[in-house]
């Protein structure tokens, strides 16, 4: 098929690479001239592992290119996919579909022949039907134009095999059996065909599965934080107490890892545009629960900095600080709303000099926050250090050795956020070691 994807950034990059995998000709399209060239020399606008080896694949294969005009991708495409991003609105809780609806209206006065439309952005429920009437106003071709849903669930550093292994695809349409259906099916083939579970509904229910699936996803994450708090007040072991819980299959082995909550490009904005879109449905109240999840997420930022302070025994004016972690999660180098920067931000407002140190996201990390300091080395971070953080839980920490380490800084003092470093092993170094949920 001949498939364009609108907005090449995580999602539109490797939906693009990955629908050229499949083995059709796809270009991608991106308003972000800097992007494109990057993109037509095989460099993806972020990390990604195997992302730019398989770009260049296919621009090798001439099954892929990229480009700005909104022009070519309507002529070249007989579907087109919307990556375009929905982040949150300045000052609201709502997502701001701007972005989004500029990029439908500026392909839409292209669509001169009857083609589909499959929106992938996560957007608040009621979007598609919305777009469907611009695409219908707006484009010459008028109502053979279809618009579809087919939500996406990558995970970045995952990103790759979750698009051509999904656990499962969902596809929304107005009408089934349509010209959009045949067209999905089509794309999907190789997948299908592979056994891939198939969910086939309507608009809304598409739009709702993303929505829904993130706001479960991190109220597992914030349950299990929840149970942290507890467990400080009490001695226990939210390891000990997850590793339980999580063997009964009704609950599930993944995603209630405890730590310093969730952030990046998806959970946090996610939970809070579902929440403003409940508002407006006037069913805020079946959705008050995420307000919990929310500030039991934040309050993990707030508790590792109350902690800083009772470890360091005075005020944190003029403390010096190492931070392990600056990335949201480890494998990427994405700082979108990373709980260990929100961190390094409070510490440095309150005065402490804080050193950051990350495998992959110090560029991104320096651009955001410039006043902080970095170092490109875990140890050479600590050097001088009175408390060290481990934010974001990268193997690189796992194989620095206590005992070293402890020459370096000024006071062996380590609070463990994700609970990943093994207690004993710093313990016996001689650090003070502490750990949230952890006695
Ligand atoms: C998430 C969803 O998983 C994905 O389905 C959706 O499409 C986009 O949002 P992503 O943001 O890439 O993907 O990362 P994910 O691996 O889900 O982690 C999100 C955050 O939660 C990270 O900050 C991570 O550190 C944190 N997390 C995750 C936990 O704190 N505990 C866990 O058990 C899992």
């Amino acid at each position: 098929m001949h498939i364009s994807v609108i907005g090449c950034g995580y999602l539109g990059a490797t939906h693009a690479a990955c629908m050229a995998e499949l083995g059709h000709h796809v270009l991608g399209m991106d308003a972000d001239a800097g992007r494109v060239a990057a993109l037509n020399q095989a460099q993806a606008p972020f990390f990604e592992r195997g992302l730019d080896d398989l770009i260049a694949k296919h621009l090798a294969t001439g099954k892929l290119r990229f480009t700005t005009s909104y022009a070519d991708a309507a002529e070249f495409g007989d579907l087109h996919f919307l990556g375009v991003g929905t982040p949150q609105k300045p000052g609201d809780m709502a997502a701001d579909l701007t972005h989004l609806e500029a990029a439908v209206r500026r392909l839409a006065v292209h669509l001169t022949r009857a083609c589909v439309i499959a929106g992938k952005s996560t957007v608040p429920v009621g979007t598609a039907a919305r777009l469907t009437e611009i695409f219908h106003e707006l484009a010459p071709a008028r109502d053979a134009v279809e618009v579809a849903w087919n939500p996406e669930f990558l995970r970045e550093s995952h990103a790759i095999a979750d698009t051509l292994s999904p656990d499962r695809l969902v596809l929304g349409f107005e009408d089934r059996h349509s010209f959009a259906e045949a067209a999905l099916r089509n794309a999907y083939a190789p997948l299908i065909n592979a056994g891939i579970p198939l969910i086939v509904t309507d608009l809304a229910t598409a739009e709702l599965v993303k929505t829904a699936a993130n706001a479960f996803l991190a109220t597992k994450i914030s349950f299990i934080n929840a149970m942290a708090e507890v467990c400080e007040a009490t001695g226990a072991d939210v390891h000990q107490l997850a590793d339980a819980l999580t063997r009964d299959p009704r609950i599930g082995a993944l995603g209630m890892r405890p730590g310093l909550g969730f952030g990046g490009g998806c959970l946090p904005k996610d939970i809070r545009a579902f929440m403003a879109r409940a508002d407006e449905l006037g069913v805020d109240q079946a959705l008050t629960f995420l307000r919990e999840v929310d500030a039991i997420n934040t309050r993990r930022r707030s508790r590792i900095v109350q902690l800083a302070r009772e470890q360091h025994g005075s005020t944190l004016s003029g403390a010096r600080i190492t931070i392990w972690g600056a990335a949201f999660k480890p494998r990427t180098d994405d700082i979108r709303e990373s709980p260990a920067l929100d961190v390094a931000n409070l510490l440095h407002e309150a005065g402490a000099v804080v050193t950051v140190h990350d495998p992959m996201a110090l560029d991104n990390a320096r651009k955001a926050f410039p006043y902080l300091n970095y170092d490109d080395d875990p140890a050479d971070a600590t050097e001088g250090a009175e408390l060290l953080l481990h934010l974001t839980e990268w193997d690189d920490y796992l194989d620095v050795d206590p005992e070293r380490l402890r020459a370096r800084v000024a006071r062996p003092s380590v609070i463990d956020a994700r609970g990943t470093l093994d207690p004993a092993s710093w313990r016996r170094a001689g650090w003070t070691y502490r750990a949230l949920g952890r006695p």
